[in-house]
């Protein structure tokens, strides 16, 4: 993948072309293209465009979106607090368009290894998709009820992304290391206090409940205030530890 960046910031993804590319700037040579990675190009119009391998952000924002994805604010906020590292054994739960089994995937890098358990078949194939795009081999995409899944190795990180977590507290349990990190992503106060009941029951410490409200700024040589529109409520975030020390 290559993406194609000009001044006025826009952009153009594309894999090797068998074809000259033809965009409303003029036309890049196929040859051209498929044989720079790195540096400048011109369109036969004389317009420039820097070429690159898209970093991690440029591919986030390209993927395909099945189910509504865990926005990034709230992704980089849940993996901060698993405290993920290099190495890492996670476990997704809703994989849905697999946004952030590959935030975690880039965190816990070709050692660790990230397993997405999604119930519904199509959006597997969309979470296999978006892994192809990043090119990660550490992503295991598993089209299973979580109810239905089962793993000898524990997990040093768990993420839930579905309606009824509380369901699951037991196998949760069973599947997370002694000491180790649950996150759930869950948009409605009602599930709040139904987590917190039936995880803490089940032998979880419930160490915060967040919200991030994010509010983007527009700077330029005119203006200096926050931009007029903003995402008001997302998802809350709640942060467990399993704690079982009796
Ligand atoms: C909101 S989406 C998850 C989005 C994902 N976190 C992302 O960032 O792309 C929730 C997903 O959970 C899946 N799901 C719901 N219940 C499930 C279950 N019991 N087992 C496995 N997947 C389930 C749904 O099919 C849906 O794709």
């Amino acid at each position: 993948m290559k993406l194609l960046i000009n001044n006025s910031y826009k952009k153009i993804y594309s894999d090797k072309i068998d074809q000259d590319l033809n965009i409303s700037e003029g036309v890049i040579k196929k040859e051209e293209y498929n044989s720079i990675t790195d540096g400048l190009i011109k369109t036969h119009k004389g317009k420039n465009f820097l070429i690159k391998n898209p970093d991690f952000k440029d591919l986030l924002f390209s993927i395909k979106r099945g189910p509504q994805i865990i926005t990034l604010k709230d992704a980089g906020f849940i993996a901060s607090n698993l405290g993920l590292m290099n190495g890492f054994r996670v476990l997704d739960c809703g994989g849905g368009s697999g946004s952030i089994s590959c935030f975690f995937a880039n965190i816990v890098g070709k050692k660790g290894k990230v397993i997405s358990v999604e119930k519904n078949e199509k959006f597997c194939e969309i979470i296999k998709s978006n892994v192809k795009l990043f090119g990660f081999e550490n992503i295991e995409v598993i089209n299973k009820d979580l109810s239905e899944y089962s793993s000898k190795k524990l997990f040093d990180a768990i993420n839930i992304d579905l309606p009824n977590p509380w369901d699951y507290s037991n196998k949760i349990s069973s599947l997370l290391k002694n000491g180790s990190r649950l996150t759930l992503y869950i948009p409605n106060t009602t599930q709040l206090t139904h987590s917190q009941q039936d995880f803490c029951a089940k032998g979880f410490k419930l160490e915060h409940v967040f919200e991030l409200i994010l509010r983007e700024w527009d700077v330029n040589d005119l203006v200096c205030h926050p931009k007029f529109d903003m995402l008001g409520h997302t998802g809350f975030i709640m942060c467990f530890r399993k704690i079982m020390v009796e």
